[in-house]
């Protein structure tokens, strides 16, 4: 059965955890559905991740289309989200519908925004208003890093704290699925989780969220530029990988590969005519 927004939202009523996963490429996206992933999100961390970049404000949108539309071909069953680039919803609020529609129209199920400012509220009630479902993004907001001065935990004092729970009440109100809520201290996730209807879904927020995201290269060890704390790996992919291209080179230079097993050859008579 697909994932919709309201299975989403039903995990919570079931106290069922909810799982999101990052993929920005064919492969990845069905690896994680196969698994039985309840989201994919083709987060704007492909900046970082897949393009190199030193944060995410360097993505666009067309790039964003175009690692998505690969997201959505390996899908089957998992809810697909895609993060709304930076600059292709704070302009205007006309942009923002647009670019949120084309990422339905390419597949995918729903969008992701950062923020709760009042002009974020508004857009994301007009992109409701026409159809498109949005996941809502509080704490650290990585698009905003320069105001924030850095990868900051957010919502250390209890009025900072307050905030964000206003902030998660609003995101509710405009009409948002669910809440992404990152890098906050587990008292405040486990706060904000209990006041809201809608669910949350954390990252670096602690135990006690609706449900738990992770950038998927972090997850399988395989990006190693840095590792947040509140990253585990479940694999040394990036190891792995390393071992493996040594292997292949020790093979090549060598001539352990290819085998006869892995070559093809001519009939006799075809390649008796080449011998003389
Ligand atoms: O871009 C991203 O990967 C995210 C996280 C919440 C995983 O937004």
């Amino acid at each position: 059965m697909p994932t919709t927004t309201h299975t989403i939202q039903g995990y919570k009523k079931q106290n069922r955890k909810i799982v999101a996963l990052t993929a920005y490429d064919y492969s990845t996206a069905k690896v994680l559905d196969n698994a039985g992933v309840d989201i994919v999100l083709v987060g704007d961390s492909l900046a970082q991740v897949a393009l190199g970049h030193e944060n995410t404000l360097s993505l666009t949108m067309d790039e964003m289309l175009h690692h998505a539309k690969a997201v959505v071909r390996g899908v089957r069953s998992a809810l697909v989200v895609v993060d709304l680039p930076f600059l292709s919803y704070q302009v205007s609020k006309k942009k923002a519908v647009y670019n949120a529609g084309k990422c339905l129209q390419i597949g995918a199920h729903a969008v992701k925004l950062e923020g709760a400012s009042r002009d974020i509220l508004k857009t994301i009630e007009k992109m409701v208003s026409v159809g498109i479902p949005v996941l809502g993004h509080i704490g650290f907001t990585p698009q905003s890093v320069n105001v924030l001065g850095g990868n900051k935990v957010q919502g250390k004092s209890a009025e900072a704290a307050k905030d964000l729970l206003k902030q998660a009440k609003d995101l509710q109100e405009a009409g948002c699925f669910a809440i992404v809520i990152e890098l906050v201290p587990s008292e405040v996730a486990a706060m904000i989780t209990e006041n809201i209807n809608i669910p949350t879904i954390g990252i670096g927020a602690g135990p006690d969220t609706d449900g738990q995201i992770l950038v998927t290269d972090d997850l399988l060890g395989k990006f190693v530029d840095f590792k947040p704390s509140f990253v585990r790996h479940y694999a040394e992919t990036g190891k792995d990988a390393n071992n493996a291209v040594k292997n292949f080179i020790y093979d090549v230079q060598n001539k352990r590969y290819p085998q006869i097993n892995e070559s093809f050859f001519m009939a006799e008579p075809e390649a008796q005519k080449i011998k003389s």
